[in-house]
């Protein structure tokens, strides 16, 4: 589809817009001529982000702070009209296999990836209902969707974000509102970058950013890219455990002397 994006929606909430992928989907949007209110914590980062385009909006906030969500979304209702787009995708990677498994990094991945988004949901979606119109579009991750080495904070948070969207996706459907999940491969980012693993087929922020936004256009349950990663990922979740787990010692812990 190649209509601009201001065809599809006039006011733009995303979370996690200070850096990276979020900061880039901000701005494209801002550029094709959509209002955009961008959250994340970092005050500053996000005036600078907004300093850069006057269609953006910033709306400092931890996505953790179910309360502090609640007056935000009522903040950016009242000043600039209803959300016709909300793009969560607010998220922390704590990089933790089993000998490091911390607790305290299990439950900030949840918090943030995964609560921080049921705490928008629970804001967004009466006026959503009240309105019969409004898309929901959660980022979750190719992470989700099994179980991968050195993803033990990340990926059970990223499969719950999946999960959370097939639940919700017919229900809000008889209302009138779209869910969309958003399932990337690897993003040169921030938070890439402490990675010292091979990233196979990774993408620029701004293509990233571009292809959340050409996909959100179309409507459809899910935006996943690149194909090759998307694939292969696809693939993994379908081989059973033993070939799974095969896979998962040898192939994705190249490090790790395999156990049988
Ligand atoms: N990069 C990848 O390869 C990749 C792949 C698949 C999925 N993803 C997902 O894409 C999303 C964006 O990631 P990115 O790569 O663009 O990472 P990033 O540059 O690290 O951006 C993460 C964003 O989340 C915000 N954030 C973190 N904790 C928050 C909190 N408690 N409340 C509000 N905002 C918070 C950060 O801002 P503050 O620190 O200022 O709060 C920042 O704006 C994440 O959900 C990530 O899991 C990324």
């Amino acid at each position: 589809m190649t209509s601009s994006p201001a065809a599809h929606w006039k006011i733009v909430w995303i979370t996690g817009a200070s850096s990276g992928i979020g900061r880039d989907v901000a701005l494209q949007l801002a550029r094709a001529g959509v209002r955009v209110a961008a959250s994340a914590r970092s005050a500053e980062a996000l005036a600078k982000l907004a300093a850069e385009h006057p269609a953006v909006t910033a709306y400092p906030l931890d996505v953790t702070d179910a309360a502090a969500v609640m007056a935000t979304v009522q903040a950016i209702e009242a000043q600039l009209g209803g959300i016709d787009l909300a793009i969560l995708n607010a998220g922390v990677w704590h990089p933790m296999g089993a000998a490091e498994f911390s607790g305290a990094k299990a439950i900030d991945s949840m918090a943030v990836n995964y609560f921080g988004i049921t705490n928008a949901v629970a804001a967004l979606v009466p006026g959503m209902i009240a309105r019969r119109a409004g898309h929901l579009a959660f980022v979750s991750s190719v992470a989700g969707y099994r179980g991968l080495p050195k993803a033990a904070g990340y990926a059970p948070s990223k499969a719950a974000v999946i999960s959370l969207a097939e639940v919700l996706k017919p229900d809000l459907a008889a209302y009138g509102v779209t869910v969309t999940v958003i399932n990337p491969g690897f993003v040169e980012t921030p938070m890439t970058s402490v990675n010292r693993f091979p990233m196979p087929f990774i993408i620029k922020s701004e293509d990233a950013a571009q292809r959340m936004i050409a996909g959100l256009k179309t409507g459809r349950f899910e935006v996943a890219f690149p194909w090759q990663l998307v694939w292969l990922m696809k693939l993994l979740r379908l081989l059973p455990y033993p070939w799974f787990f095969w896979y998962a010692r040898r192939l994705l812990s190249p490090g790790r002397k395999p156990q049988g």
